[in-house]
This record gives C-alpha cells, sequence and structure tokens, in this order.
C-alpha cells in the first residue's frame, strides 16, 4: 500500500513515498544486511562539531525476550500495532559533547535527523518505519541500562507493510487517513517571522 506525499512541485522519490504504516507483516524478518544499512544511513547523518551524538539500541523480534521487553514500554495503542514490526529501534542522544564535556544543545537537533536517515533508507529498500512518542522513557531507561547523561527521544518500528489482501478491516480504517501536511506558503517566509 503506498500513500505519496502530495506535492506543488516534484521532491525525490524516496521523501515522497516514506509514510508512518501501522500494518506491519509479523512474520517478516530483517536481515543482518539491512539492519547494517538502516544504521549505516544514520550514521552518515550529519551532526554539530561532527559530534555524532546518537546512539540506537535495537531490538529485534528475533530475540522475543527483549523484544517483549521492549514492546511493554510503548502505550497500550503503540504496542497494538507495533507488535508487528520486525525490530524496535530505540533512540537515544549523548547530552555532552565528546570532545569537551559541554552540553550540547543539538544532541536531540542532530539525532532527529540521523533518526530521518533511517525511516529513509527503510523506504528506500522497499520497508517502512513508523516512529513514536508514545511510550515509558524511564521504563526504556531501565530495559537497556541508559544512563542518566544520555537522552531518551523515541522508539522506530520497522519492518515489512503487510500485503493490503492481508489487512483487516479494522486496520485498513487507520491506514486510510489521510496524511495531512500544512500548507507551502506556511512553511517558511521571507526575510522575517512576520507575514
Ligand atoms: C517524534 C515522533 C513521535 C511520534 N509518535 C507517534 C506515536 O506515539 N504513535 C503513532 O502512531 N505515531 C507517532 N508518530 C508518527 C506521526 O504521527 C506521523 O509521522 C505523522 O502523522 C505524519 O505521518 P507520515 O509519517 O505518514 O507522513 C510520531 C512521529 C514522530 C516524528
Amino acid at each position: 500500500m503506498q500513500k505519496p506525499a502530495i506535492t506543488k512541485v516534484g521532491i525525490n522519490e524516496v521523501i515522497a513515498k516514506r509514510w508512518s504504516p501501522r500494518a506491519f507483516d509479523p512474520e517478516f524478518m530483517l536481515t543482518s544486511e539491512i539492519i547494517d544499512s538502516l544504521f549505516e544511513a544514520a550514521r552518515w547523518a550529519p551532526s554539530c562539531f561532527g559530534d555524532q551524538p546518537w546512539k540506537f539500541i535495537l531490538f529485534n523480534k528475533e530475540d522475543a525476550t527483549s523484544f517483549s521487553k521492549a514492546l511493554n514500554c510503548l502505550s497500550v495503542g503503540n504496542q497494538d500495532w507495533a507488535m508487528d514490526a520486525s525490530v524496535l529501534v530505540l533512540v537515544c542522544a549523548n547530552k555532552n559533547f565528546q570532545h569537551n564535556g559541554a552540553p550540547n544543545r543539538f544532541n536531540q537537533y542532530d539525532t532527529g535527523a540521523a533518526s530521518e536517515n533511517i525511516c529513509l533508507q527503510a523506504s528506500y529498500m522497499n520497508l517502512s518505519a513508523h516512529q513514536m512518542g508514545g511510550f515509558d522513557s524511564e521504563k526504556a531507561r531501565d530495559i537497556a541500562a541508559i544512563p542518566s547523561n544520555v537522552d531518551i527521544l523515541s522508539f522506530i518500528a520497522v519492518g515489512k507493510m503487510l500485503e493490503e489482501k492481508k489487512i483487516s478491516a479494522l486496520q485498513m480504517e487507520r491506514e486510510i487517513t489521510p496524511r495531512k501536511r500544512k500548507p507551502l506558503e506556511e512553511v517558511y517566509n521571507i526575510n522575517t517571522w512576520k507575514k
């Protein structure tokens, strides 16, 4: 199932193709090569001072015990569909620069860019990624032993979208909601904040 971005002008195909589905194929597993491609894409994101503040913790459904611990951190609404993803990725960011230990106020900015690279790489490989803010970050900190000098930002579910004919009516209801965006005119101003 495709839900390409409706754009006023042409944009990069992979950006147009990426969207956040909830109907994943529960049988599909990622190969180690696919997993490496996702994090290779993240690795090449830009970052302030080239600090690369991100760290991703992978929970693979092949390891059912660890996957279910990660799944349990999610809100009930997210668990409902993310259980069918192949992997759950916990997105973390170091709060301090590595070169001098000073607070890095760009850690979340940089890690967001790296996360989007994961989502785009998934799309490029005909997979899907769905980011989530609905989870208990202290539970996640606990299960993955994340130290206090690290921000916990999101989870990303990655997997293969379920074939359209296998999508239940209930799932389909969620999948067909139109993708909404502000009009292009509201996205940027010229020279000033004021219109
Ligand atoms: C930081 C962040 C948190 C999100 N949290 C959730 C979430 O908890 N549950 C969910 O179903 N989707 C979540 N989403 C997905 C957004 O709802 C989705 O990206 C947005 O509606 C745009 O749709 P699109 O990705 O299909 O273009 C989140 C996305 C981001 C970037």
